[in-house]
């Protein structure tokens, strides 16, 4: 099986550090060889998913090299992806016993810009689905998330159009109308930046999330090794607060940053009237030892937690259980974002996604009953193990 062979050779070298294996051991490649009747090469049962990281290693299975390149790279020797992935192991969790705990299964939902959500997770913008699905690329995250309740934040790059995604929402959300947010770049002619967020508003998009941490186009080792793969140089100009009051000026939707990486721009931030921040390392796409979004949470937490209080945070980069979501609660988060997990599950088309987002509410609510929790009010950082996060924490006055 590949995933062995490439791991294989590390396995002897067990002097040096332990490998990383990014894929999660959940027992599904033992399973897959041993019990099911699966060939190589090919996608295994939907069935026999029982966790995100299965997505991952099936989407492997089918993807062409090129696709599956574009949706696994990372920026640089990859430490900043690995890093996502890593984190969460050093924040142990605390659990409380001896609680009733038996609502929680009615109260993981979540408010955001006066928007109802049943899960305090969302599908993150993650642009070309249509390597995954070709024919219906990302009205299986339309579909899935408007049936699952949970919010669909639409990349600008994606493959369908926002009109496409328009078409096919669901009118029977507990919001009515199902709500998406946009997620926008801007681009060194201004005049088109402006046309997608009028695109947004005629189409009902209920936020726009503008990303910023790419002023640059980044160093993608994986991605460079095949055609198609590339992307276009950014520029740095659209990149400017003068840029974000212009849009600010010219919509009265909520304005969420994405890709906010330190206290001091999540100070900025507020301090300009944005609506909402959004922390992530791109998951580890753009920048070579960019942070984790737990260790930003933290900077945040210890710094200035009134943040947490003042707007809406969300965040993503690596999360892939429901722990790590409740990890990034337990700090004021409100909604936490994935990206490839999606992406790969979307190699099933619309079942898969809708298997990814019940996968993963159920591991909130398992885990959160373990952890002693009753709703999500109940999280708070006294519920984790902050030791390792205490000794990096970057102190600063602002
Ligand atoms: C294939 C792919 C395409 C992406 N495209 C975009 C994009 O167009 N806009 C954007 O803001 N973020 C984009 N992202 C980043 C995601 O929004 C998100 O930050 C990241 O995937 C989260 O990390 P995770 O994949 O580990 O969950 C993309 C991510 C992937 C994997």
């Amino acid at each position: 099986m590949r995933f062995l062979v490439a791991v294989s050779p590390f396995i002897g070298a067990s002097l040096a550090a332990r490998p990383f294996l990014d894929v999660a051991d959940t027992g599904f490649t033992d399973y897959l060889t041993k019990t099911a009747e699966w060939t190589e090469g090919k996608l295994p049962d939907l069935q026999d998913i029982r966790a995100l990281p299965d997505f991952e290693f099936a989407a492997k299975q089918v993807l062409p090299e090129e696709s599956w390149a574009f949706y696994r790279l990372a920026a640089g020797q990859e430490w900043g992806y690995r890093n996502n992935l890593d984190i969460w192991k050093k924040v142990p969790l605390r659990p409380r016993f001896m609680r009733d705990v038996t609502d929680l299964e009615n109260n993981i939902g979540i408010e955001l810009f006066g928007h109802n959500f049943s899960a305090p997770f969302f599908i993150a913008p993650a642009g070309n689905a249509g390597h995954s699905d070709p024919e219906r690329a990302e009205l299986n995250f339309m579909e899935a998330s408007g049936d699952e309740d949970i919010l669909y934040t639409a990349a600008l790059y994606a493959t369908k159009t926002i009109e496409e995604l328009d078409a096919v929402k669901r009118n029977d959300t507990s919001n009515g109308r199902q709500v998406i947010f946009q997620q926008i770049y801007t681009v060194d002619d201004l005049d088109i930046t402006w046309t997608n967020i009028q695109r947004a508003v005629d189409t009902g998009a209920k936020a726009i999330v503008l990303t910023v941490d790419t002023p640059g186009s980044s160093v993608r080792v994986r991605g460079a090794r095949h055609s198609g793969v590339d992307y276009p140089a950014a520029s740095t100009r659209p990149h400017t607060w003068d840029v974000y009051d212009e849009i600010r000026a010219r919509t009265d939707l909520p304005i969420i940053l994405k890709g906010i990486q330190t206290v001091e721009d999540a100070k900025e931030a507020l301090d300009r009237g944005v609506d909402g921040i959004y922390l992530s390392n791109h998951g580890g796409r753009q920048l070579e030892f960019s942070p984790s979004p737990i260790e930003i949470a933290y900077e945040i937490y210890r710094n200035a937690p009134h943040i947490f209080q003042q707007v809406p945070v969300l965040a993503d980069s690596g999360v892939r259980t429901g722990s790590d979501v409740l990890k990034l609660l337990a700090l004021g988060v409100r909604a936490v974002g994935l990206g490839r997990p999606f992406m790969y599950a979307n190699v099933y088309g619309y079942e898969g996604v809708r298997r990814a987002i019940r996968l993963l509410k159920n591991e909130i609510i398992q885990d959160g009953w373990n952890l002693g929790i009753s709703s999500l009010e109940d999280l708070n950082p006294n519920l984790l193990n902050v030791k390792s996060l205490e000794q990096n924490v970057h102190r600063v006055t602002c």
